[in-house]
């Protein structure tokens, strides 16, 4: 049985007030639900997260999809790390996602259908030295793994699950002098934007993606074949 997101039927975006949150709740007009740090939901805080999802649970039935968002980037060499450096890279980028799955993804499986976007960085998931971004890559390659995972887990339920992997998007608030130094190496001899992404957003979402479940789809303009 195939299923896409429905008029009437609500989207969980994490991190939807800013960047390319903000750019799928606009994409998807009146069917957001967004979780926020400036709208009451801390990401990384087991108790914000349980409570929001309680009031999301019990105002109908579970939402059709969560993508989740959140996820902060910085360019920090390893050994200039310390521990409250690594513990929010991690919280942020892995914690998050991990209290997403854990208090509302088991909603999506109990109604049978739904599904789930996570999203990562450009090569994350290759297993080579990061030294740019060590610890933010650290948590988006255990990102991966958790997503693979969970699409194992459910995939009988009828719930996907996905990562999206960009390289760079440019928006307001995004990381302009990292992304300037980056840029030039992009093949496809730009960078990205937010609307960029709403093609690989979609796909999932779509009736056509419903036997997609375990995948990576890069949107990187090509940066990750250098
Ligand atoms: N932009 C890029 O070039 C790029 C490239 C590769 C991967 N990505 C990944 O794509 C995702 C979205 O990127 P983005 O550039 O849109 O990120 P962003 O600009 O940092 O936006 C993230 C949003 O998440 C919210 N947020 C952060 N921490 C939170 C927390 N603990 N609890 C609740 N909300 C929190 C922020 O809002 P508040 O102000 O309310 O906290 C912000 O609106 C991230 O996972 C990022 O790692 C982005």
């Amino acid at each position: 049985m195939f299923s896409s997101v429905q008029p009437d039927e609500r989207i969980l975006v994490t991190g939807g007030l800013t960047g390319i949150g903000a750019g799928i709740v606009d994409a998807f007009p009146g069917r957001c639900v967004v979780w926020s740090r400036r709208n009451g939901v801390d990401l990384t805080d087991e108790e914000s997260v349980a409570t929001a999802a309680r009031g999301l649970l019990a105002a109908g039935s579970p939402p059709f999809a969560v993508v989740h968002c959140v996820g902060d980037f910085d360019e920090v060499p390893l050994l200039d790390a310390d521990l409250p450096h690594y513990r929010h890279m991690l919280d942020s980028n892995l914690t998050s996602a991990f209290l997403v799955v854990r208090h509302v993804v088991p909603a999506l499986v109990a109604a049978g259908r739904g599904r789930v976007i996570l999203f990562s960085a450009a090569g994350a998931s290759v297993a080579d030295a990061k030294p740019r971004a060590p610890l933010y890559f650290a948590a988006k390659a255990g990102l991966s793994v958790l997503a693979r995972t969970l699409a194992l887990e459910v995939a009988a339920s009828g719930v996907t699950v996905n990562v999206v992997a960009p390289g760079i998007i440019r928006h307001p608030h995004s990381h302009r002098v990292s992304q300037d130094r980056m840029a030039p190496r992009v093949p496809m001899g730009r960078a990205g934007e937010v609307r960029d992404l709403l093609g690989a957003i979609r796909l999932l979402l779509s009736e056509e993606g419903a036997y997609i479940t375990g995948a990576e789809l890069v949107v990187d303009g090509g940066i990750g074949l250098r």
